[in-house]
């Protein structure tokens, strides 16, 4: 097996193979006067087993890993894998209004295109690992948002529909959860008074793994989302008084969430907030957190300064 770093994870890629014991990639990225990207595999790929590993929380990102993947297939590497650990647009993967894109199908689709596996890291809307058939799945959760419109349901659907082994649609497809590692992580910091509260009802069930991992209490608090980057949180009546609070989320992209959330856990008098979530997008930086909260922290899959738990043991371990 041959692991090939994308700009935007080269250091995790690195890692990885140090771990596998398997060779990196030599691979060469580079920009036209135009920004169009240049890309040329060195390293001989012929009948090798090939991993690229890209986060991809821009479209740059994406391209990139699109044309690595495509020129290793072009290359006749035996089986092309892509470990996305962020994977992009996946939010997008459901039609609130007529009209909108399926991103997040688009996105498998180029993916499903010129791989034959995707191992990603806490991609929501993939539970499950196994066969999956792009078409179908997204098929079928669109007619029903079309029809009902309402996304406490969705997750009676989908999942039978979703496993299919019916040829050459399907991709296969890994999501590592990184919660268990990121709950370690606190716990090794706070060995008393820590109590994990989800944002939202959504983040619940990673909050009640974190706390079993932890061995400590969990809450939630209720969230509307106003807009892309303005949310409403309400206060709910927390026994959190003195205590350590560890705020969990999947992610943090503008930090609306955990801002707001920061507030009312203060007002119900927690001695310190932490926060910790898998990707760490902060599409406006980190600055905001600064006296709001104690400790911000997130994993590798997008390298941040506050980066502090590493996945690449998990994503090792699933290659
Ligand atoms: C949404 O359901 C996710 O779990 C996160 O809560 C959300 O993406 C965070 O976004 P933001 O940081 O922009 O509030």
């Amino acid at each position: 097996m041959i692991i090939f770093g994308g700009s935007n994870s080269s250091n995790l890629a690195e890692k990885v193979a140090k771990l596998k014991n398997h060779e990196l990639g030599e691979i060469e990225v580079r920009q036209f006067p135009d920004s169009e990207l240049y890309v040329r595999i060195l390293s001989n790929v012929k009948d090798r087993e090939c991993v690229v590993m890209q986060s991809t929380q821009n479209n740059d990102n994406l391209i990139e890993l699109l044309i690595i993947l495509d020129a290793l297939m072009d290359l006749k590497a035996k089986k092309v894998t892509a470990v996305i650990p962020y994977l992009g647009y996946a939010r997008q993967d459901k039609r609130f209004k007529s009209g909108e894109a399926l991103s997040a199908r688009t996105v498998l689709k180029l993916i499903r295109n010129s791989a034959d596996r995707l191992i990603t890291v806490n991609c929501h809307f993939l539970n499950e690992g196994g066969a999956f058939d792009v078409d179908d799945y997204f098929d079928v959760t669109s007619r029903f948002f079309e029809k009902n419109m309402k996304s406490d349901t969705f997750d009676d659907i989908h999942f039978d529909k979703k496993i299919k082994n019916n040829g050459k649609q399907e991709l296969i497809v890994e999501n590592i959860d990184a919660f268990p590692v990121v709950a370690k992580y606190f716990k090794s910091k706070f060995n008393e008074n820590l109590v994990v509260i989800a944002p939202d009802k959504g983040a619940l069930q990673h909050a009640k793994l974190a706390a079993d991992v932890i061995g400590c209490e969990f809450d939630y608090l209720e969230k509307t989302r106003l807009s892309g980057d303005a949310v409403t949180i309400k206060t709910k009546s927390l026994n959190i008084k003195n205590q350590n609070v560890l705020i969990l989320d999947d992610m943090i992209s503008t930090g609306g969430t955990i801002a707001e959330s920061a507030k009312i856990i203060r007002q119900c008098g927690a001695k310190t907030i932490n926060v910790g979530c898998v990707h760490g997008v902060f599409s406006k930086g980190t600055e905001m957190f600064k006296g709001v909260v104690d400790e911000v922290v997130c994993t590798n899959t997008i390298n941040r300064e506050c980066s502090r738990v590493d996945v690449s043991g998990l994503i090792a371990g699933s290659l």
